[in-house]
């Protein structure tokens, strides 16, 4: 297979683990040549350090004659400038979720993209892992039979005890909906279908955040979006869902996602993983009973869905961690905060099939 060059923008905290794996486990499908950030010894020293050829400024990197994709890895606030230069440049990107901060400009992304002929891939790809993709089989195969409804709950307490430039997630485009949305919504589509309507309330419950990780411990954040955000959903398919994202919870005893079918309900991972453990209580048993992962990719696998772009290229199919999926649940997401704001429902616009489900084989 013809390896698809990719040149990465954003060399921050989650460059490590896709630089990692995009020049190990997926290097037969791609290949990095060439890295770009705001701060230029960023890109130099990660060059160095992964042995990629070339540390650009973005402008050169997007208009190199070597980077046929732009992995895009920038804060929230950059991704859709960054991605535009690339489609424009007439480069397929993939950028870290969420696709754009706006509807608008993920609208003008994805038409500009089709104009040019270029693919755009979204983060999350962890539902390509084994763990969603066991659940996924097992859905498809009927063992809870038909799903009527499901949960999600992502609750904590934010990420300025850790993260070292925490400020963008309190901050448009960030908020734990934002933030943490991705992983849970993507993987309720992924195995429900799409969603047609919901409603939400949202709340800020702290004006200020301090900062107790290093470097910039003791700076105050202001927060400028909801903190606690709750959902209902009506999915296509007529099942009921509800999704709780928050960082304003110390602490709770709640799932990452169940969803209940007609026939039993299945434990479904975190989705913010690759891995299991899966747990199914079909209606004829008394208990719940584990299940083995069936799929290959449950460590660390991020860049499978960079992979699955280049895989797509070669094979003229479509990749799954796609554009019209990642705006359909940028749509969700804005929706429960617009329901929020409008005391109404709202009715989703944008819809999108299921992504098809990964060979066994692979
Ligand atoms: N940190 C995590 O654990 C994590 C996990 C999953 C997804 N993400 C997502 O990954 C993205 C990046 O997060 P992060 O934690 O790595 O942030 P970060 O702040 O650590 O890194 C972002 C990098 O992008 C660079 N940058 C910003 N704007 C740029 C621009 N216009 N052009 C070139 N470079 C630019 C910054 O200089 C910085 O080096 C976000 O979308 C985030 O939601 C982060």
């Amino acid at each position: 297979m013809k390896k698809l060059k990719v040149g990465i923008v954003g060399i921050g905290k989650i460059s490590g683990i896709y630089l990692e794996n995009l020049t190990g486990m997926f290097s037969d499908a791609v290949e990095v040549t060439a890295l770009a950030d705001l701060v230029p010894e960023r890109a130099t020293e990660a060059a160095e350090k992964y042995g990629i050829p070339e540390a650009l400024s973005v402008e050169k990197l997007v208009a190199s004659g070597n980077v046929e994709l732009v992995l895009n890895l920038t804060i929230p606030n950059a991704h859709f400038d960054v991605c535009m230069k690339a489609v424009e440049a007439g480069k397929h990107t993939y950028v870290e979720k969420p696709l754009c901060i706006t509807r608008e400009e993920a609208t003008r992304l994805l038409e500009t993209a089709e104009k040019r002929g270029v693919r755009v891939g979204c983060a999350p790809d962890t539902f390509l892992g084994a763990g969603i993709q066991t659940c996924r089989k097992l859905i498809d195969d009927g063992w809870i039979g038909t799903p009527v409804a499901a949960t999600a709950f992502m609750m904590g307490h934010g990420h300025e005890s850790w993260h070292p430039d925490p400020e963008f997630y309190y901050k448009v485009g960030g908020g734990p909906m934002f933030d943490m949305g991705p992983y849970y919504l993507t993987a309720l589509v992924n195995l429900m279908g799409p969603v047609a309507r919901l409603s939400g309330s949202a709340k800020k419950t702290f004006e200020t955040r301090l900062i107790t990780s290093e470097p910039k411990k003791g700076t105050v954040i202001d927060v400028d979006v909801p903190t606690h955000v709750v959902g209902v959903m009506d999915f296509a398919s007529g099942a009921v869902g509800t999704i709780i994202t928050s960082f304003d919870i110390w602490g709770h005893t709640l799932p990452r996602i169940e969803i209940y079918g007609t026939e039993g309900s299945l434990s479904v991972p975190d989705p913010n993983t690759f891995g299991g453990p899966i747990k199914v209580r079909r209606s004829s048993a008394p208990e719940w009973s584990d299940i083995p992962l069936a799929y290959g990719y449950s460590e660390n696998s991020r860049g499978l869905g960079v992979a699955d772009i280049a895989r797509a290229v070669a094979g003229n199919t479509d990749h799954r961690a796609s554009g019209k999926l990642a705006y359909h649940v940028l749509e969700l997401m804005h929706g429960f905060h617009d329901a929020s704001s409008s005391g109404t429902y709202y009715a989703v616009q944008s819809t999108c099939d299921r992504p098809e489900a990964l060979p066994m084989t692979r």
